[in-house]
């Protein structure tokens, strides 16, 4: 992928201001939304659910990346399908049957992606890879916004570079958790295509500008 993309992530924003932080969004550089589902039993924490994505989908003007950190995430494919959904990832440790859940995603019209928790090595996707649009590797372990980049993740990218190169796959790399102008590039010459943004983005004085700055670090 030549140009790299920036996802601000939703967790992070003013949840009552949820409409004018969209909209700050559709008028930065950055490309996607990053949406986090959680359900209080496979990561600790409850995020929010249907009735808010609808919100957001309604306002939202960019790719709808929505990362399921939920158990048996195939009982809500369809769900998000219908909501707006254009990328959906489901863990590889919350799937039993991952091939059919991904073929099931692409049967609703998504873009089908695989998040791996920070312990998950990457060769566990060696016979899945050319089914898979996108691999988010988890930065931090899922849960919670606000954490620390945990550096390992350099290695982990370049070897699903590697494994996406070795078996001729378009897969694209997306990274989420503790993404800063400070690990940006060296994520993206490491093999990243998507940088995940949450608390950096939302918490930073000037959001727009933030982004723009995000965007350039990656692109540079
Ligand atoms: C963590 C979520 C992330 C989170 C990232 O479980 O998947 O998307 O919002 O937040 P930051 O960028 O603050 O680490
Ligand atoms: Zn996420």
């Amino acid at each position: 992928m030549s140009s790299k993309l920036i996802a601000p992530s939703i967790l992070a924003a003013d949840f009552a201001n949820l409409q004018r932080d969209i909209e700050m969004v559709n008028k930065s550089d950055a490309d996607w939304f990053h949406i986090d589902i959680m359900d209080g039993v496979f990561v600790p924490n409850i995020s929010f659910g249907m009735p808010v994505l609808q919100a957001i989908a309604k306002h939202a003007k960019k790719t709808i990346d929505v990362h399921l950190m939920i158990v048996d995430p195939d009982r809500y494919i369809k769900t998000f399908a219908e909501l707006g959904s254009d990328v959906l990832t489901v863990h590889y440790e919350a799937c039993t049957h991952l091939h059919r859940t991904l073929q099931a995603i692409k049967t609703e019209g998504m873009k089908a992606g695989v998040a791996l928790n920070p312990h998950t090595n990457v060769n566990l996707l060696e016979d899945t890879i050319n089914d898979i649009d996108l691999v988010c590797i988890m930065s931090v372990n899922p849960g919670f916004g606000g954490q620390s980049f945990i550096e390992n993740t350099y290695n982990k990218v370049s070897q699903l570079k590697e494994l996406i190169t070795r078996k001729g796959a378009s897969t694209i790399i997306e990274i989420d958790g503790g993404v800063t102008n400070k690990n940006a590039k060296m994520l993206v010459d490491a093999g990243a295509d998507v940088l995940v943004a949450g608390s950096y983005v939302f918490k930073s004085s000037d959001q727009i500008e933030t982004v723009k700055d995000l965007k350039k670090q990656a692109n540079s």
